[in-house]
């Protein structure tokens, strides 16, 4: 797995700078106010970071912005990182410089003079998401990046604080690369051993078979795995850091490692995406590791539908019909509509098995989503305001886009069957929201639900907020937050 950069804090030691390799950043405040390590620099440097902050191009910079010395005089480091930064800055600002410094970083070693700036970790955490690199399959590329380190003020609470926030990149890596993995590789057999090996961090994990999804009556999962040589797999990690016998809350991802769209084929043009269709349920894996790296105090169940849909002589025909764990009847009309079979399934047994307070599922769903929201937002939908609310106000405090879309029964309405209870597809309008509502006629009326649709935000092309072009991890952070600030109560 691609682990975090190692990061250390110290003091700040003015005499440690000339000599620092790789990179050293500075910070200098909008207004050009110099801490001891940026004087130090100044000094080293013959006045030039005090000429950069006098000219013109300083004045255009805003908080989180970065201008680069490069090879500069009097100091070993490669290049020299200005960030301009407020005195009081807030998180959103912290996190951006720290992204910038992560992308300048590379695989460069870094020192960051941050004896003035008062959350570091935020300013940390920036820096290790976006120095994030996929490199399994590059087999001349040197994997080891460079060291960050950090002087700070209080490198003793800083190195209690970064505790937490490592957690967090640690679950936003696991969930990218195995978003990035491809389907040769991350089978539904390698993704379910890779849950497996988290019972090491305390997490209980259970991985249900075939058979046992036979005698279930998982008919809708299993219908999308028949034409793959890949079995289908349910993995579960539990976490029960809270009360003993509180619901947990559920958290529900689908995990396609690869999406063909089955007899009903795709275009071949740009197929290879769909190496990402699991990225709900690397999101889900990606949480739980987080909050059982941290220790989180709240119960909270995982649950991922593993499955191939491929075509083949023994897969799922257009116009099957096709009987749920629930016991209503599907007619597939479409076989690239398999998202939503493996989630039914998988949202009544969260529900039989564990009764939870809540449920949360995640899905690459729609394409329709992409026309919709484009990359920026996840679409949420929701049976329950409160939790919906909840949820919105998590993904914005860590910069996680997520749109609020509409349900109602006119879209409902237009699943209907001739032949069965209901159709797998609604027809070309509101894509997406005739698939949320699929998803709802199996969550039980008094059960507070999100579906979260990630297919336009799992993996992007261009560079993200937080994360180079590729995988971006999108909802560890946020569901990390709603369960500290939403399920972590007392
Ligand atoms: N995995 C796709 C959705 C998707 C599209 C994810 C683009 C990421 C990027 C999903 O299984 C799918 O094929 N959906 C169909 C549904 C249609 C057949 C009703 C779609 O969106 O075209
Ligand atoms: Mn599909
Ligand atoms: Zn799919």
């Amino acid at each position: 797995m691609t682990s975090p950069v190692s990061v250390e804090f110290q003091e700040t030691n003015i005499e440690q700078i000339a000599g620092a390799t790789g990179r050293v950043a500075v910070i200098v405040t909008p207004d050009g106010k110099l801490d001891a390590g940026a004087r130090r620099v100044n000094k080293l440097t013959k006045g030039a970071l005090g000429r950069l902050v006098d000219s013109e191009t300083w004045e255009k910079k805003k908080p989180g912005d970065l201008v680069t010395i490069a090879w500069p005089t009097g100091m070993a480091a490669d290049a020299l990182d200005v960030i301009c930064l407020p005195r009081a800055a807030k998180q959103d600002e912290l996190r951006k410089a720290g992204v910038a410094l992560g992308k300048a970083k590379g695989k460069s070693a870094l020192l960051v003079l941050a004896g003035q700036v008062r959350r570091p970790v935020d300013l940390m955490l920036g820096i290790v998401l976006r120095a994030y690199e996929f490199t399994a399959h590059k087999t001349a590329e040197d994997k080891d990046a460079g060291a960050l380190s950090m002087m700070v003020a209080k490198p003793d609470e800083a190195k209690d604080e970064a505790a937490a926030a490592l957690a967090v990149a640690e679950g936003v890596f696991f969930t990218r690369d195995l978003v990035s993995e491809p389907a040769n590789h991350l089978t539904t057999t390698e993704f379910a051993d890779r849950i497996a090996a988290m019972k090491d961090l305390g997490l209980k994990i259970t991985v249900l078979d075939e058979d046992e999804m036979g005698k279930l009556g998982m008919n809708l999962l299993l219908s999308v795995g028949h034409g793959s040589i890949t079995p289908s797999k349910v993995a579960i990690m539990e976490w029960n850091g809270g009360k003993k016998g509180d619901a947990p809350l559920a958290l529900v991802g689908k995990g396609v490692v690869f999406d063909t769209g089955g007899i009903s084929l795709k275009p071949a043009a740009g197929m290879e995406d769909m190496t990402m269709d699991m990225g709900g349920a690397g999101v889900v894996a990606g949480v739980m590791r987080t909050l059982a790296l941290r220790k989180a105090k709240a119960n909270i169940v995982g649950l991922v539908g593993l499955v191939e849909n491929m075509p083949s002589d023994r897969a799922t025909r257009p116009g099957d019909v096709v009987t749920s764990m629930k016991g209503d009847t599907v007619e597939i009309i479409n076989t690239d509509a398999e998202g939503r079979l493996v989630l039914a399934d998988l949202l009544w047994y969260a529900q039989e098995k564990y009764g939870p307070a809540g449920m949360i599922n995640l899905a690459t769903l729609t394409g329709a989503i992409i026309v919709g929201l484009g990359h920026e937002n996840a679409g949420v939908f929701s049976n329950d305001d409160t939790i919906a609310r909840n949820f919105l106000k998590s993904a914005e405090a860590e910069g996680e886009g997520a749109w609020r879309m509409p349900m109602g029964k006119a879209y409902d309405d237009l699943l209907k069957s001739q032949i069965a209870d209901m159709k797998n597809v609604g027809g070309r309008p509101a894509g997406s929201i005739t698939a949320a509502q699929f998803l709802k006629r199996f969550v039980k009326e008094d059960c507070p639900w999100i579906h979260l649709d990630i297919a336009g935000v799992a993996s992007v092309k261009s560079e993200t907020t937080y994360a180079p072009k590729g995988a971006t991890g999108w909802g560890v952070m946020a569901l990390n937050r709603l369960v500290a600030d939403t399920y972590e109560g007392d």
